[in-house]
């Protein structure tokens, strides 16, 4: 049920949600309150931007109450130096402290992913998360085992083959280069019928590593647990992963390295400016 509904003493008929509607279901003619006919309702994409781009608060949607967002201000938000700054120096952390996060900390951050974009607005993205170091310490046991079993038994797919390394330095030295020491990991998942499955993981994880770096903590991106998990896909079962879920993890915590600088990628942009105007083909 969209539950569109306006405020006729709060609407000032500027239009403005019905020109923001992606799916162009507003109607707002004249002096008349804007309205969704019934027989529409069912093209909402549910991104609330009519409620969102309400300049008087007079939209609700799906019984939501204006005052409960937070007012948009260019001013609150951090400024493009700030925003520098954090993606430059972002860093992979492969070194951490043998603590847990703090539960409302993740819970905060998770709930802000949320609001991460998804095609078509699906929304349809499942957090797995480990918060809680022992449970990742026995996480890891089951993974190494089970990666060290099937290389010895030459089961590790030709196509995973990089994951090898990863094996024999935790058999000769008993390096942890899959988990890095991380006390937590958070898995983003998406099933196979989301219009832009991949793309929404990766959105929400991108989302998810800035902001936890910009509150202290460490994160980096483990193609190699995804190469575990696609090596021995029995695993998946011990995250609950469905098989056939588009996913990748990440690990994060407190962070046991600072690092003092950024790193210098100027000029790594590779920017190309096509001639769109040649015949196609
Ligand atoms: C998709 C993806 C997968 C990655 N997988 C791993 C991984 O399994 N283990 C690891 O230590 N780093 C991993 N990384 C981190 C990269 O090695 C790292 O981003 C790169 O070396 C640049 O360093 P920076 O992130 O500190 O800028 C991954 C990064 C990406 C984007």
């Amino acid at each position: 049920m969209l539950r569109f509904s306006v405020r006729d003493d709060r609407c000032s008929r500027c239009g403005l949600c019905a020109a923001d509607c992606p799916s162009r279901i507003i109607e707002q003619r004249g002096e008349e309150l804007p309205v969704v006919a019934a027989e529409n309702e069912g093209n909402c994409l549910e991104c609330q931007h009519c409620l969102a781009i309400c300049p008087t608060a007079a939209i609700s949607v799906f019984g939501l109450n204006p005052a409960d967002s937070l007012p948009v201000s260019a001013d609150a938000w951090p400024r493009l130096e700030q925003m520098t700054h954090l993606l430059r120096g972002r860093r992979s952390v492969r070194r951490y402290q043998d603590r847990d996060v703090d539960p409302e900390l993740i819970a905060g951050l998770l709930a802000t992913v949320a609001h991460a974009p998804t095609g078509v607005n699906n929304r349809s993205l499942t957090f797995t998360l480990i918060d809680d170091r022992g449970k990742l310490a026995r996480l890891r046991e089951k993974v190494m085992a089970a990666l060290v079993e099937a290389s010895r038994t030459g089961r590790i797919p030709q196509r995973y083959a990089y994951i090898e390394g990863a094996i024999a330095a935790h058999v000769e030295h008993g390096a942890d280069v899959l988990f890095r020491g991380a006390p937590h990991v958070l898995i983003v998942s998406a099933p196979p019928h989301s219009p832009c499955a991949t793309e929404d993981v990766a959105i929400a994880l991108s989302y998810f590593e800035l902001l936890a770096q910009s509150a202290g903590l460490g994160t980096v991106w483990c193609g190699l647990l995804k190469l575990a998990l696609e090596s021995v896909p029995a695993l998946k079962s011990l995250v609950d992963l469905p098989p056939d879920h588009h996913y990748y993890p990440m690990l994060f915590g407190h962070p046991a390295v600072h690092f003092a600088r950024t790193v210098q990628r100027d000029g790594a942009a590779r920017v190309k400016r096509p001639a769109v105007d040649a015949p196609a083909g």
